[in-house]
């Protein structure tokens, strides 16, 4: 017979966030109630899970029971549309059958040299201000350069005021999906400063998306460049033969700007971070890319001897997930750790706290890339680790992200060295994704 999972009341949570902060008090409630807990917000309860086990039965063995649904509101109506982050059913299936093939392994290959052009044009600037001795902020500097990157990705081109540009709009945007789903439920209709913004940014990232279609379109087909704009325009459906209209096109679009590139800028900062608190990782990873690359730029073929570089990478999405926290919504009554969930509850699954769980991580708290070697990883519980979620709907894009992180940081760490600023102290938000509250100012020495 399963229980009520045990919990806070509303008031003691409120008090405890506001205290403490959203992701230090659910690592006290864990600690207090164990791997199930749940919050109840009116009539609807929020059940927040971290073991293993839970993230397994979620997104594997009984998935059919979880859908985004109530959760996803926010993001469908505010953000993507149907695009496929939020959407479920028969949609989501043929979306993804459609879209699967783009980002395989190999198909994102063709992506590695813009990549490293990216790479050395960020490393051109690094250089002035690591002579000027300036100070930077680092999640800015990865946000445009990741913005920059999925731009190319998806349209073959990309100009520093367009990045600025849907860079802007996109904070608009999410600042409103925010605020609903930190429970600000301000009507859009209402004439804020935010809302003006939010339409405005709505605007432009449609009239953006929809120039470069119908653009595309005026294009002969023999002539659309090898991009992900045009293998999803090419994409038909192998059961009706059908391509996706123009919402949906608009719809994936988006979805794939704001999915692609804010996540990869977090982690890579957070890369930075860990390597500038941990000097003896940094000496092992610059000993890699000396030996292997003796100074030179990276190719796809170099990835595999650069295996250090990317423990590095997998171990900074274990420490700071940048997705700390998704979400499932219960479509029937179910059971979780002997715990009940009722039909309509939103499941929270914690991989920030997954992955410090002590019965499958020593000393969790400790930056540490040898745990990445495939002895250590095979001996695992195979969803300890859920950086990207896990199951069927897994991150589309994670073969895209690692490949973009393992070589802008070989690209970029074989000839620089960074220092964070003195007297900083880091201090994680949560804003939607994990953030840091005061950026991340650092300087940079060439090595
Ligand atoms: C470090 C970087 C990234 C992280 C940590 C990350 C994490 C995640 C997570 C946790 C989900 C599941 C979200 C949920 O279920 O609510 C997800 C879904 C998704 N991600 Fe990523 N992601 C990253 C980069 C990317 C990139 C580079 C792309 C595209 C180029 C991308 C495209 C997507 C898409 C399309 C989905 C929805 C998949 C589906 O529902 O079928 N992501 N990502």
């Amino acid at each position: 017979m399963s229980r009520r999972a045990p919990g806070p009341g509303l008031l003691k949570f409120m008090r405890g966030v506001r205290k403490h902060g959203l992701i230090d008090y659910v690592g006290q409630l864990w600690r207090e109630y164990g791997d199930v807990f749940h919050v109840r917000i009116g009539p609807k309860r929020i059940v927040c899970v971290m073991h293993p086990d839970a993230v397994a039965h979620v997104n594997m063995d009984n998935r059919r029971n979880y859908e985004k649904r109530a959760s996803y509101d926010a993001v469908r109506d505010f953000l993507v549309g149907n695009g496929i982050v939020a959407s479920n059913g028969d949609l989501w299936r043929r979306q993804r059958r459609l879209m699967a093939p783009f980002y395989t392994p190999k198909a994102i290959q063709t992506y590695a040299d813009m990549m490293v052009r990216d790479g050395v044009r960020l490393a051109e600037h690094w250089g002035q201000y690591a002579e000027s001795g300036a100070e930077i902020d680092m999640h800015e500097e990865m946000t445009m350069v990741t913005a920059s990157i999925i731009l190319k990705a998806m349209f073959s081109k990309e100009s520093h005021e367009s990045i600025l540009q849907m860079k802007d709009a996109a904070g608009k945007m999410l600042a409103i999906v925010n605020d609903r789903m930190m429970g600000v439920p301000v009507p859009t209709w209402l004439p804020t400063k935010k809302n003006r913004g939010y339409h405005a940014a709505r605007r432009l990232s449609r009239e953006v998306i929809q120039g470069l279609i119908a653009e595309r379109k005026g294009m002969d087909e023999a002539d659309w460049p090898d991009d992900l704009l045009s293998r999803m325009m090419k994409a038909r459906d192998e059961e009706t033969g059908r391509g996706m209209d123009d919402q949906l096109l608009h719809d994936e679009t988006l979805t794939i700007y704001f999915a692609g590139h804010e996540t990869t800028a977090r982690s890579l900062t957070f890369a930075w971070y860990a390597l500038a608190t941990n000097p003896a990782v940094t000496e092992r990873l610059h000993e890699e890319l000396d030996r292997v690359l003796g100074g030179r730029l990276p190719t796809v073929e170099d990835l595999r001897q650069l295996p250090y570089t990317l423990q590095v990478v997998k171990e900074v999405l274990r420490l700071y997930p940048a997705v700390t926290v998704y979400a499932r919504d219960a479509v029937a009554a179910d059971e979780i750790g002997g715990y009940e969930v009722p039909a309509g509850s939103s499941v929270l699954l914690w991989s920030y706290y997954t992955h410090r769980h002590p019965d499958f991580w020593e000393n969790p708290e400790t930056f540490d890339p040898d745990r990445w070697t495939r002895e250590r990883e095979s001996e695992r519980h195979n969803y300890a680790y859920h950086p990207f979620a896990a199951g069927p709907r897994v991150c589309l894009g994670n073969n895209f992200s690692l490949l973009e992180s393992h070589l802008l940081l070989a690209v970029l760490a074989s000839r620089f060295d960074v220092q964070l600023r003195p007297g900083y102290r880091a201090r994680w938000i949560m804003d939607g994704t994990l953030g840091l509250a005061d950026g991340l100012p650092m300087s940079i020495t060439a090595r």
